[in-house]
């Protein structure tokens, strides 16, 4: 008689540690996005690289947004990140260099690392003497990781960072200030397909890296220049564009 008992109590407590453990697995974090990209999604990290040549410093940036001062973004009003981000109702994620980030501002907000003149190859706009290439910027990445990881503990850090969104913008500069200018190496290095082919293996070791690192709504955006549809071959391989691509899980 004691026997059956038993079991049905223990029933009872594995039925309500199943729950509990489900319930606790979709713990309530915020949604937040991490960009990476160029001058069309840069939100300021330019402004503090002071030996830059690509800053968005001058007077008429920004002259529809907020209070009209230039904020860092390499346009009058929003960036295509902002506009996406805004119609997705996430928060719009503070530039890394930003002297506020913290990890109450990273948990809330995400982090925008993108970088006026940054592109996929580590060479593109070394005329600009500073910018962060998206290996780079990868890397600032991996440290957001390992600071949150200190702050909030390894499990809640890894579920935050795997539900988040990420948006790569790049691949412009790679052909503007790379290989259409023939002060660097890779102009003369490559022909237009050969040049294709690095700059897409290159990017699939960098998306690949980012689905390492627990990257899994990620979003490419496509060049916006007309004429360089080859890039649409990477956004074939790793989904529809713009939207969010599942197929890197
Ligand atoms: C590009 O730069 C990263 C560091 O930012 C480095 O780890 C990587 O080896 C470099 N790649 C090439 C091809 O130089």
């Amino acid at each position: 008689m004691e026997k059956p008992k038993r079991s049905n109590k223990l029933a009872i407590i594995l039925a309500f540690l199943v729950i509990f453990g489900l319930a606790n697995k979709q713990c309530y974090c915020d949604v937040v996005q991490f960009v990476f990209g160029d001058s069309l999604s840069d939100v300021g990290n330019n402004n503090y690289l002071t030996k830059s040549l690509a800053r968005a410093a001058t007077p008429w940036y920004g002259i529809d947004f907020d209070n009209g001062m230039p904020n860092g973004r390499f346009c009058n009003g929003r960036t295509v990140a902002d506009i996406v981000g805004d119609k997705m109702g996430l928060p719009r994620p503070p530039a890394f260099l930003d002297p506020s980030l913290d990890e109450n501002v990273i948990f809330q907000n995400g982090v925008n690392f993108a970088s006026g003149g940054g592109g996929i190859l580590n060479e593109t706009s070394s005329l600009f003497i500073q910018r962060f290439s998206l290996y780079k910027q990868i890397e600032l990445f991996k440290g957001i990781q390992e600071f949150m990881r200190m702050k909030i503990g390894t499990e809640k850090a890894n579920q935050f960072f795997t539900e988040a969104y990420y948006v790569v913008a790049m691949g412009s500069n790679d052909f503007i200030n790379n290989y259409l200018l023939p002060v660097y190496a890779d102009s003369w290095t490559y022909n237009g397909d050969t040049f294709t082919q690095y700059l897409i293996s290159t990017l699939e070791d960098q998306l690949k890296l980012m689905h390492s690192l627990g990257a899994r709504k990620l979003t490419f955006f496509g060049l916006g220049t007309d004429g360089m549809h080859s890039l649409a071959t990477v956004v074939n391989f790793f989904g529809q564009l713009p939207a969010v691509n599942e197929q890197t899980r």
